[in-house]
């Protein structure tokens, strides 16, 4: 998914100002780009690079060392999954294939709107309330595939309202 380049330096031009001049940058330069766009993307590093003199591929091999970096947008949501061994026993794949099945998408990946992100993850910490999937810094147990999808469903409604 491309940013307008009128978009692009909307966004961009305070960090670029914020950084112009400076050395040893990389790391708070690319936090900043993905705060503000939302992942580290390339046209983004691209801008940046350009106008601070520093090649948009030494910033993507920074970027690629470290695991808080993100190469694709991620959704409004984020909804980890547990799928620990407790998790699994009650039944996280038959939400995992509910949420793929109704989202169109699977672990790692994004929904086209932007709404969700699915990440599968290990044991969340609070496996007597297994199966257990956290959206954002909502914890939701006990759940069924519908349940899960309910919990999505009522996100959208919101998102809707808003
Ligand atoms: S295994 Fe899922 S919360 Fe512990």
């Amino acid at each position: 998914m491309a940013v307008a380049i009128s978009d692009m330096s909307a966004k961009l031009d305070p960090i670029v100002e914020k950084y112009r001049g400076k050395q040893g940058v990389a790391i708070p330069l690319l936090a900043d780009v993905q705060n503000e766009v939302g992942y580290v993307a390339q046209d983004a590093l691209k801008y940046v690079g350009v106008e601070l003199g520093i090649p948009a591929a030494e910033l993507f091999g920074v970027a690629t060392f470290y695991a808080m970096f993100r190469f694709q947008p991620q959704g409004k949501h984020v909804v980890r999954l547990c799928r620990g061994t407790a998790c699994h026993v009650q039944g996280s794949a038959r939400i995992a294939e509910q949420l793929e099945r109704t989202l169109g998408v699977k672990d790692g990946e994004t929904t086209e709107d932007l709404m969700f992100t699915i990440a599968h993850v290990a044991c969340l910490g609070c496996c007597s309330l297994a199966p257990v999937m956290m959206v954002d810094s909502s914890v939701h147990g006990r759940l069924t595939p519908e349940k899960a999808i309910e919990v999505l469903d009522e996100l959208r409604k919101e998102g809707v309202s808003c």
